[in-house]
């Protein structure tokens, strides 16, 4: 049964109505979620943006109830959504090959196939890395989100035995090479440096990474001005500790993007902090934000999760929907209240609880 439905309009008649399906999902997501709501509804006030969130009860404990992750038509019904706002999926209980199911499931079958990840260190936050500031990390990820080491293809046999074989297919088109790497030029074309890296291993997949390099290489031509550099990713690794400067977009395969992106949050101060868009280009289907961290087991229920990650998610979503006013509002109410310094959740070193931050975003919007 879904929740409630929760119309929002703002003032005027010339709102622009967005239906929103929310999968808050598990752990800390139920958390996270419904300050990520509070903060949008909030900032979309007085916007011509109305939003109706329309909350569906799918995860690990609908799991457990219904042995399905989503209802039998789950996907027709998202498809008649205009976004999907994903908290996270995932619980001690359901192989985690079943929860990260859906979300791989929703990411392929609505070809969303740009994940989207910003990585910036926030003025007033302190970076890991000994004594680098928000000039020196700001960069964004393009991941490519519907093929690659994620494709699920493959399979086990002679399961239990000691001939037991697993293959783990990495599937690489020239297409979705293609289309990604475009992606992350024409976004790097828009930012002030002005500099693409892509994330290579063609000296060891000498397949796949040689056919990703040699795509890159051709769709460059298109984009004189683009400061292009390839890495191979362990080195890439390495320069976002020693370097970060030096990075402002990164495209990069599924498997390589989903690991580095890890590292961006990691080093811009807590993994609760980093959003995620999954983005259909073409509009065909609707795009799902997510922050990029997990369900959290850890301190689920005790009401202490970042919910920056999240919000931050609902503003990328907002941006896409075509209000990049209200996707700013938020960002720079997000910003101040990081800059104050004075509430911060335990990742960022603070007492401060989810809905205490959440709140103060809110007030600050
Ligand atoms: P995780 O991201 O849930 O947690 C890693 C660490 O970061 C934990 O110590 C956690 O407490 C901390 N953390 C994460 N988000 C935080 C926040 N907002 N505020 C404060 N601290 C935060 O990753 P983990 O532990 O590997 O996975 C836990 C579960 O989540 C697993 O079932 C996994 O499959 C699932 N998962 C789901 C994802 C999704 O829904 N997109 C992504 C990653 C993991
Ligand atoms: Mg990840």
């Amino acid at each position: 049964m879904d929740g409630d439905r929760r119309p929002l309009h703002a003032a005027g008649d010339v709102s622009i109505m967005h239906k929103i399906a929310v999968i808050a999902g598990d752990g800390i997501g139920k958390e996270v979620i419904p300050a990520g709501m509070a903060v949008l509804e909030a900032a979309a006030k007085g916007r011509n943006a109305a939003l109706t969130f329309t909350e569906l009860p799918w995860g690990c404990e609908y799991y457990l109830k219904q042995h399905r992750m989503l209802d039998e038509d789950g996907f027709e019904r998202l498809a008649g959504f205009d976004a999907i706002y994903l908290g996270a999926l995932g619980f001690p209980g359901v192989p985690d090959g079943v929860s990260a199911g859906l979300i791989l499931a929703i990411r392929q079958r609505f070809d969303q196939y740009v994940n989207l990840r910003p990585m910036r260190l926030l003025p007033g936050l302190t970076s890991p890395l000994a004594n680098r500031g928000a000039a020196d990390i700001d960069m964004v990820c393009v991941r490519e989100n519907s093929e690659g080491e994620y494709s699920g293809v493959g399979g086990r046999i002679h399961v239990g035995t000691a001939r037991e074989v697993a293959q783990q297919v990495g599937v690489f088109t020239r297409h979705g090479i293609e289309r990604i790497v475009r992606y992350a030029f024409e976004l790097a074309s828009t930012r002030p440096r002005k500099m693409l890296a892509s994330a290579t291993k063609s000296n060891a997949l000498t397949h796949s990474m040689v056919l990703w390099d040699e795509v890159a290489e051709g769709v460059r031509r298109d984009f004189p001005s683009i400061d292009y550099r390839k890495y191979h990713v362990d080195a890439l690794a390495a320069r976002m500790i020693t370097h970060p400067r030096t990075l402002d977009v990164l495209v990069t395969s599924n498997l390589f993007g989903d690991i580095l992106t890890d590292i961006g949050s990691a080093i811009s101060g807590s993994l609760g902090i980093a959003p995620g868009a999954n983005i259909n280009p073409t509009r065909k289907f609707p795009s799902m934000f997510e922050p990029i961290h997990g369900s959290a087991p850890d301190i689920a229920g005790k009401g202490i999760a970042n919910p920056i990650g999240a919000i931050w998610a609902g503003a990328l979503m907002l941006d896409h929907l075509g209000h990049r006013d209200v996707h700013d509002r938020v960002i720079s109410a997000i910003e101040r209240v990081v800059a104050g310094g004075t509430i911060r959740t335990p990742d960022l070193g603070g007492t401060a609880t989810t809905k205490q931050m959440a709140d103060a975003i809110v007030q600050e919007v």
